[in-house]
């Protein structure tokens, strides 16, 4: 074996993390932010439910007041479609910018990664989504400069290297992942998100949980295929030493506030330690990755668009993605329990905030049903607008999503998916 060797697996990982500031007013000051990265042009990419409440505006306002050109395009919907992104990534090739900000959840972050690739290196949205769904084309080098402002404490997309969309004629939900996708700064200030529901929040925070979950308790990066050269390295590259002390903190608030946040929409210390939560769990599972509530979402909200959430835009009924990941979390953690029971206890000890004796295979499952039904979450699949007949078309999406899945802790088959979602259709 050669110098530093391990085996045939992998023995290096890197950790990148976005700039973050934080904190309550920190969205004040975007303008001397963005003068720093030099930029002097900027496509501002938001929602209309954000332009409405005055956040995009005013944060226009401060862009402005440092001489900085700003183009607003508020075209951003839930759950981006490629043909959604590709008016936002048109819009981004015209304009002649030199720079983009978000302001909004993770789909307007997601947009503006995307509209940042196509107006850095062109070409068509589908060359660079994952293969097999797209082409899985790498960018050539990094894209222009993109400050990220979120407004809703959950996908952690200001610290993450993909962007997620649906692609409805596969009926799949799949996404664009390299290093390069990841916003260069952060500027996370819990202000925004005072107005957002409880549902909402409800739903974001599960979000936070199942990431920092699920990275915590994936392969890790050393029991993994070495990679060939540099390039080859998947940004998702397993558990190791520092994704885990993202995640644990992730969870650890997760735990503690998550519940406030929901019940008190003033809570400002509650929102912001879940909105740092986010960010936190971003930078985990951005380096660690997750796998199989991740894996198992993608189809739940891709195959039907039937459920109607609270609190939401009522313009298309979607599965909120923190409902979609957190149904089937108590299964799949049940499962892949024997694959590493001191990590599944300690995400449990975490969580729950306290020591915990004689823990098995339901005491995490059972800490994140107590969770769920303490915020409002669904009960299961089967709210969404599933039942037992959809199964073996939801193992199959969930199987196109081997990205994902190679992080799960042990080897899962069809027949284990399909157990997964039939104890998920109700999981109390
Ligand atoms: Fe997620």
């Amino acid at each position: 074996m050669g110098k530093g060797s391990n085996g045939g697996h992998e023995n290096i990982f890197t950790m990148e993390a976005t700039p973050i500031k934080y904190g309550p007013g920190a969205s004040e000051e975007v303008g001397w932010e963005l003068k720093r990265m030099r930029v002097g042009r900027v496509m501002l990419v938001s929602d209309p439910g954000i332009v409405a409440s005055g956040i995009a505006p005013h944060i226009r306002e401060l862009i402005e007041a440092e001489g900085i050109e700003v183009e607003v395009w508020d075209g951003s919907r839930v759950e981006p479609t490629a043909d959604s992104l590709q008016a936002a990534a048109d819009f981004a090739r015209d304009g002649n910018f030199d720079g983009f900000v978000a302001v909004g959840g993770g789909s307007s972050i997601d947009t503006a990664k995307v509209s940042d690739l196509i107006a850095t290196h062109g070409g068509e949205i589908m060359d660079y989504v994952n293969a097999p769904v797209g082409g899985g084309k790498k960018p050539p080098s990094p894209l222009k400069p993109l400050l990220a402002v979120p407004t809703t404490a959950g996908t952690g997309a200001e610290a993450t290297t993909v962007a997620i969309l649906d692609i409805p004629d596969q009926k799949v939900k799949t996404g664009i992942s390299h290093q390069y996708m990841r916003p260069d700064r952060g500027v996370v200030d819990p202000m925004l998100t005072v107005t957002m529901p409880s549902s909402v929040t409800s739903s974001c925070g599960l979000d936070v949980v199942c990431h920092a979950a699920e990275s915590y308790l994936t392969r890790p990066y050393d029991q993994r295929p070495k990679a060939n050269n540099p390039d080859d390295r998947p940004p998702y590259q397993g558990a190791n030493p520092i994704a885990d002390m993202w995640s644990a903190k992730a969870l650890e608030y997760g735990g503690k506030y998550l519940r406030r946040a929901v019940h008190n929409g003033d809570d400002v210390e509650a929102r912001g330690h879940m909105m740092l939560g986010a960010t936190l769990a971003g930078v985990g599972f951005g380096s660690a990755g997750v796998h199989i509530p991740h894996a198992c979402a993608y189809p739940i909200a891709g195959l039907k668009h039937v459920y109607e959430p609270q609190g939401y835009p009522k313009d298309h009924p979607f599965v909120p993605h923190g409902w979609s990941v957190i149904v089937t979390a108590p299964a799949a953690f049940r499962f892949t329990y024997d694959a590493m029971p001191e990590r599944h206890r300690e995400v449990a000890e975490l969580l729950a905030g306290e020591k915990i004796q004689n823990a098995d295979e339901n005491t995490l499952p059972e800490i994140i049903i107590q969770l769920m039904k303490d915020i409002g979450a669904p009960k299961g699949v089967r709210e969404l607008g599933y039942d037992e007949s959809d199964i073996d078309a939801l193992v199959e999406g969930a199987m196109k999503q081997q990205r994902l899945l190679v992080g799960a802790p042990k080897d899962v088959t069809e027949d284990d998916l399909a157990n997964i979602l039939r104890e998920s259709m109700e999981n109390w």
